[in-house]
C-alpha cells in the first residue's frame, strides 16, 4: 500500500471568532479579531494523520480562491499527498465558527466546492483508493458521493466514518463501516433514538443497524469502543481545554491510521484520545494537531 490512509472529505476556511456567549436570535455581541484557519472535518483528518506521521492521502474539492490555497499550503506542509484534490465548480467550502472562553464551538459550513465532490471524481481517484490501507470519510461531502466510496471499496481496504454533520445513513453505508465514530448526538441522529441513553446503549443500538464496529466518543471522558464481542471503556488525558475545534477530527484520523498499522480498537482509541486531548490545547484545528513525539510526551 502506498498511503497508510486516504481520506475522501471536505476543506474548509475556517473564519473563527473568539466570544464571551454567542448572541441569541436577534442579538448582536461583540467579538474578537477574525482569524482565518485552514480547516474542513476531511482536510482536518489528513493532516492529522499526516503530523503523526501516516502516508496519507486528501480526495477532496477546493475553489480556485485564496480560501482554497491557504488549505493546499497546510495539507502540503504537513506532508499530505494532494494530487486527489480538485479544484473548481464553486468557492472553496467556509466554516463560521464562535468560539467561547471555556474552548467550545458552534459551527455554521457553507459548503461550496465540498458540494460538487462527485461520485464521478470518487471513480476517477480509483487508483488512490486502491493504493491505501484505510479510507475514512465524514459527512461534509454529498451523502452519494461518500456511497460511492463505499461501493468502490477494494476488499480488504478497512472504511471509517465520522458521520458529522449527522444524518440517516443508506444501510450499505452501515455496514462498510468499522468503525462507525460518533458523538452522542450523532449517535441519536443515526438511530432516530431519544436522547438521554448510556453509551453503552447508544453503541449497541448502533451496532444493531449493521456496522461491524462503533466508537461513541464522550469528550473529556474518553469514548466507548464496542463490537459484537465486547465493549470497552477508553479514557482520556486530562488537559486544559483552549479551543476544541477539530478534536474529532484528530481522534478519528488517529484512530483510523492505527487500525491500519494493525492495532485493536481499544488500542487504537485510547492512542485517539492522546492525539485529541493534544488538539484542544492549541487555538484552531490543523495548526493544533500533534506530532507523535509531542503524544508520546503527554
Ligand atoms: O470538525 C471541525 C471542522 O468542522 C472545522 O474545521 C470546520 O471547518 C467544520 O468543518
Ligand atoms: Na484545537
Amino acid at each position: 500500500h502506498g498511503y497508510d490512509l486516504l481520506v475522501v472529505g471536505s476543506a474548509n476556511a475556517d473564519l473563527v471568532i473568539g466570544v464571551d456567549r454567542r448572541p441569541a436570535a436577534g442579538e448582536t455581541v461583540l467579538g474578537s479579531d477574525l482569524v482565518t484557519h485552514p480547516g474542513g472535518k476531511g482536510a482536518n483528518q489528513a493532516v492529522a494523520a499526516a503530523r503523526l506521521g501516516a502516508r496519507t492521502a486528501l480526495l477532496a474539492r477546493v475553489g480556485d480562491d485564496a480560501h482554497g490555497r491557504l488549505l493546499g499550503d497546510s495539507l502540503r506542509a504537513a506532508g499530505v499527498d494532494t494530487a486527489g484534490i480538485l479544484t473548481g465548480g464553486a468557492p472553496t467550502g467556509v466554516a463560521l465558527i464562535t468560539v467561547d472562553p471555556s474552548g467550545d464551538n458552534s459551527i455554521v459550513v457553507s459548503p461550496g466546492a465540498n458540494g460538487k465532490l462527485a461520485p464521478e471524481d470518487v471513480r476517477a481517484s480509483d487508483s488512490l483508493l486502491r493504493a491505501s490501507r484505510v479510507v475514512s470519510a465524514q459527512l461534509e461531502i454529498p451523502l452519494e458521493t461518500v456511497e460511492e466510496v463505499v461501493r468502490n471499496l477494494p476488499s480488504g481496504t478497512r472504511f471509517v466514518l465520522n458521520p458529522s454533520p449527522p444524518r440517516p445513513l443508506p444501510a450499505e453505508v452501515l455496514a462498510a463501516c468499522d468503525p462507525l465514530i460518533v458523538n452522542e448526538h450523532e449517535a441519536q441522529v443515526i438511530t432516530g433514538g431519544e436522547s438521554a441513553g448510556t453509551p453503552e446503549e447508544w453503541a449497541a443500538a448502533l451496532l444493531a443497524l449493521g456496522p461491524r464496529s462503533v466508537v461513541v466518543t464522550l469528550g473529556s471522558q474518553g469514548a466507548l469502543v464496542a463490537d459484537a464481542q465486547s465493549m470497552t471503556r477508553v479514557p482520556s488525558v486530562k488537559v486544559e481545554a483552549v479551543d476544541t475545534t477539530g478534536a474529532g477530527d484528530a481522534f478519528t484520523a488517529a484512530l483510523a491510521w492505527r487500525l491500519g498499522t494493525g492495532s485493536s480498537l481499544p488500542d487504537a482509541a485510547a492512542y485517539a484520545a492522546r492525539v485529541g486531548a493534544a488538539a484542544v490545547t492549541r487555538p484552531g484545528a490543523q495548526e493544533s494537531y500533534p506530532t507523535a513525539e509531542e503524544v508520546e510526551a503527554l
